[in-house]
C-alpha cells in the first residue's frame, strides 16, 4: 500500500500529500540542491560534492513519479534525475521537522529546587564507564535537565580530565586543562576564596563559551560550603511570564564581559538571555563578578536596569534553587549555557578542595546521539 496519497507538481514546486493527511511542499531548487545522487553526493561519506552556483539559475521539475518508496524527478533545464527515498523525504522534509537544534528550550524539561525530591539525577561513575546504558542516561540527563552528579569518581588528581574523555574533549584555557578551587592567597578569581559565590555561569568572557563545565570534589571537611544549582532556562521564562518587556530586553541587548589578570585579557558582548529565531531560550549568561562596564544606548538605560534587577532577583528566589553539600568522590557535570551554580559561604576550618574543567556541548551531544543510535 502506498504511503502516499497523492503528488502534484508544477515547474516550482512539488506537493506531497502522504497518507496520514500531512503536507509536503518541496521548492524545485532545495529538492535539486539535496540531491542524493553519486554525482551531487560523495557516497561513502554522504558530503555535498555540488555547489549551489552548480545548480541553473532556472532549475525547476519537469516530471515527478513514484516507484514504489522512491520518488524520482528530472529537472529542467538540463534532466538532471534524482531519486528520494520516502524515508529520506520524511525525515528530512523541512515542512513536517523541526528545524531548530537540540539545545532550546523548547526541547528541555524544566526544573526547580523542588523538582526532584531526594533523587536527583545521579549516575555511579564505574556504571558511567562500563555500562552504555547508564551513560546513556547520564548523558540524556544533561540533555533534559541540564547536569548529572557523577557518585564514587576516584578522589584522585586530574581525574576529572579522565572523566572528560569518556565522552569528549577537554576545552583547555587560561586557567590550564583545568582548575584548583581552594582558598589561595592573593586570587584572581573571588572562586578562590571561602566567600559565598551567587548563582553564575562560568567565563560567559569567553567566545564561544565552554559549553559543560565540571566540578569534582576531592575535600570537604569545612563547615558551609554547600553547591546551589539553577536552572537558567526555568529563570528565564518566569521572567517572560513576569514580564515579556524585561525578557525582551535582556534578549535583545547586549552587555560587555570582561576577565583580565596578568597573563589574560578576555573580552564579550553578548546578551544575558540568547533566544534563537523562534524566541526560544538558547542560552543564558549572567556572572556578577564579570559584567564589565554596562555600555548600552543611552536611551535604553534608564529600562534596562529594572530589567536587569528583575532577572538577578528572580536568580535569588530560593525556591528555584537545588541545594545539596557536593561530598568527596562526587563531580557534577552541567550545562554552562543554561544551568547556573552558586555556592554558600564556609569555614576558614578544615579544607575543601575542588578541581573543576572545562568541555563542550558539542562532543558530548554527539557521543548521546552515537549511543542513542546503537542501544
Ligand atoms: C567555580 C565555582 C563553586 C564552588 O569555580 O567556578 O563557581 O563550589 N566554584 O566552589
Ligand atoms: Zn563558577
Amino acid at each position: 500500500m502506498s504511503r502516499i496519497r497523492e503528488i502534484f507538481c508544477d515547474a516550482q514546486e512539488l506537493t506531497i500529500t502522504w497518507e496520514n493527511a500531512s503536507v509536503s511542499r518541496l521548492q524545485a531548487i532545495w529538492l535539486r540542491d539535496h540531491c542524493q545522487m553519486p554525482s551531487s553526493r560523495n557516497p561513502d561519506n554522504g558530503q555535498r560534492l555540488l555547489n549551489i552556483t552548480d545548480i541553473p539559475l532556472d532549475v525547476g521539475i519537469k516530471q515527478a513519479s513514484l516507484d514504489g518508496d522512491r520518488l524520482i524527478i528530472e529537472f529542467s533545464p538540463d534532466g538532471h534525475r534524482s531519486e528520494f527515498s520516502l524515508d529520506w523525504l520524511l525525515q528530512n522534509c523541512y515542512c513536517l521537522n523541526r528545524q531548530y537544534d537540540d539545545r532550546s528550550e523548547a526541547d528541555k524539561i524544566l526544573w526547580h529546587g523542588g523538582s526532584f525530591g531526594q533523587a536527583l539525577p545521579r549516575c555511579a561513575y564505574s556504571a558511567f564507564c562500563d555500562q552504555p546504558r547508564s551513560k546513556l542516561a547520564a548523558l540524556q540527563a544533561v540533555r533534559d535537565y541540564g547536569f548529572v552528579l557523577l557518585d564514587a569518581v576516584p578522589c584522585e588528581s586530574g581525574q576529572i580530565l579522565k572523566v572528560i574523555e569518556k565522552f569528549g574533549y577537554v576545552r583547555e584555557t587560561n586557567y590550564g586543562p583545568m582548575f584548583e578551587v581552594r582558598t589561595k592567597i592573593d586570587p584572581n578569581n573571588l572562586a578562590y576564596t571561602n566567600l559565598g559565590l551567587g548563582c553564575h555561569l562560568d567565563n560567559p568572557y569567553r567566545d564561544p563559551v565552554p559549553g559543560l563545565q565540571l566540578l569534582h570534589c576531592l575535600d570537604s571537611s569545612t563547615e558551609g560550603g554547600e553547591s546551589i544549582l539553577q536552572d537558567g532556562f526555568m529563570a528565564a521564562k518566569v521572567l517572560r511570564d513576569e514580564s515579556p518587556d524585561h525578557f525582551l530586553m535582556l534578549s535583545q541587548h547586549r552587555l560587555n564581559f570582561r576577565f583580565r589578570d596578568e597573563c589574560a585579557d578576555l573580552q564579550s558582548r553578548v546578551p544575558l538571555i540568547e533566544v534563537n529565531d523562534l524566541d526560544e531560550v538558547v542560552k543564558v549568561r549572567f556572572n556578577n563578578r564579570s559584567i564589565d562596564t554596562i555600555k548600552l544606548p543611552a536611551e535604553l538605560m534608564e529600562r534596562f536596569y529594572p530589567a536587569y534587577r528583575h532577572f538577578a532577583e528572580i536568580l535569588e528566589r530560593a525556591g528555584l534553587q537545588l541545594v545539596f553539600k557536593l561530598q568527596p568522590g562526587e563531580l557534577m557535570l552541567f550545562d554552562n549555557t543554561r544551568v547556573l551554580h552558586a555556592r554558600k559561604a564556609y569555614s576558614a576550618a578544615g579544607t575543601r578542595h575542588l578541581q573543576g574543567a572545562y568541555s563542550d556541548l558539542d562532543g558530548l551531544y554527539s557521543s548521546l546521539r552515537l549511543l542513542e543510535a546503537s542501544l
